[in-house]
């Protein structure tokens, strides 16, 4: 119990290796929630009012472990230990080269076939902060998925209500006691207006560079200007406005699936993008200390999903911001440094890196 919400935790079923996986509910006196998962450190519900003070959820929630177990996407999930792509799943630590299992094409996906994603998190409740908050922890060990060292890491959601926006703040942190990469996100899908298409959505970001990326996506190298081409989100802008134009980025990725890099990187966290839904009249204020942000528009999505509504989920019904280190910093010595962190944790030192999902109408 926290003085400004409750936390309850439930029973959720159980992986197919038999794990039990809890649900933990963060209720605002409201009525706002966000549920999360043991499996994934999951995001699995987040319920905000609309405009006209209706509640809903605005991520995509799936009904049952096997609904998560079966989904290709990584939905709601926190992703790692490396999140994004590591090309042809290799890369060099003080000399040492090492190879971690590929899982998409030539690339090394979101930290494995077995990412975190897939573990049951150890999960506790948090007093004394904003609001209703968990824990969750998982030990990574040395070896992991390919990774050297044993990685510890912990994923903190509080929720808290005010100033008419309902704020859920993610709070990342990792040790290690070997050098390893690391880089953490959320992978939730986040659609503002319930279900439809996210192509109605006006998007705001706050990111002067992006991430070009070749056939297999993985960068090219170069942090490209957005400036006369359809990444330029700087002014709010409609997904769907550029979404189809014979851009070279946009048909290799089948939409938005690249890393913009925000500006202000280095400078902790700042208000970096604004994502409103017409439909709802709901607002998305992102604010991050990360230097970039993946922005996905759902481009693989192909219906297999079921909502909890029984809904299909397609191409285009729901968005990722996952905000994060540029994808492949560990093999790209421009993607590190001045401001954008860096990509190799080593012990004794600690990852942190924290985003705030502010929701209002
Ligand atoms: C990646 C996409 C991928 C999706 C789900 C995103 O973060 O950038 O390419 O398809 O995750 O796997």
């Amino acid at each position: 119990m926290s003085a400004t919400g409750t936390v309850t935790r439930s029973p959720f079923g159980r992986t197919r290796r038999g794990e039990p996986v809890e649900r933990w509910e963060l209720r605002l006196p409201s009525g706002a929630s966000a549920h999360v998962l043991t499996r994934g450190a999951a995001l699995h519900r987040v319920v905000v009012p609309d405009a006209a003070g209706t509640l809903g959820d605005v991520v995509v929630a799936l009904p049952d472990v096997a609904s998560y177990e079966a989904a290709e996407g990584y939905p709601g999930a926190v992703v790692g230990r490396v999140a994004n792509r590591i090309g042809d799943g290799r890369f060099s630590v003080d000399g040492v080269e090492h190879r971690v299992p590929v899982n998409d094409g030539p690339n090394a996906l979101h930290g494995g076939a077995e990412g975190f994603d897939q573990r049951v998190w150890a999960a506790q409740e948090v007093t004394g902060g904003e609001g209703p908050a968990v824990r969750l922890v998982l030990v990574s060990p040395d070896g992991d998925m390919g990774f050297p060292g044993e990685l510890t890491a912990q994923v903190t959601y509080t929720l808290a209500e005010g100033d008419g926006e309902v704020r859920l703040r993610v709070d990342y942190r990792a040790t290690t006691t070997a050098p390893t990469p690391v880089n953490l996100t959320n992978h939730a899908y986040l659609n503002l207006d319930g279900p439809g298409t996210v192509e109605e959505h006006v998007l705001r970001l706050a990111a002067s560079r992006y991430v070009p990326v070749d056939e297999r996506l993985i960068p090219t190298g170069e942090l490209r200007e957005v400036e006369g081409t359809p990444f330029d989100f700087r002014s709010p802008t409609r997904l769907g406005e550029r979404l189809r134009e014979p851009d070279e980025q946009l048909l290799r990725a089948l939409g938005y699936d690249h890393c913009l890099v925000l500006d202000g990187a280095g400078t902790g966290e700042r208000d970096v993008a604004e994502l409103t839904g017409p439909r709802s009249g709901r607002r998305l204020r992102v604010r991050t200390d990360a230097p970039g942000v993946q922005l996905y528009t759902g481009n693989f999505l192909d219906g297999a999903w079921r909502t909890r509504e029984g809904r299909p989920v397609r191409q285009g019904d729901a968005l990722c911001l996952e905000t994060q280190l540029l994808p492949d910093a560990v093999n790209r010595p421009g993607f590190t440094g001045g401001g954008l962190g860096e990509a190799v944790l080593r012990p004794g030192e600690e990852f942190t890196t924290a985003t705030t999902f502010a929701f209002g109408a």
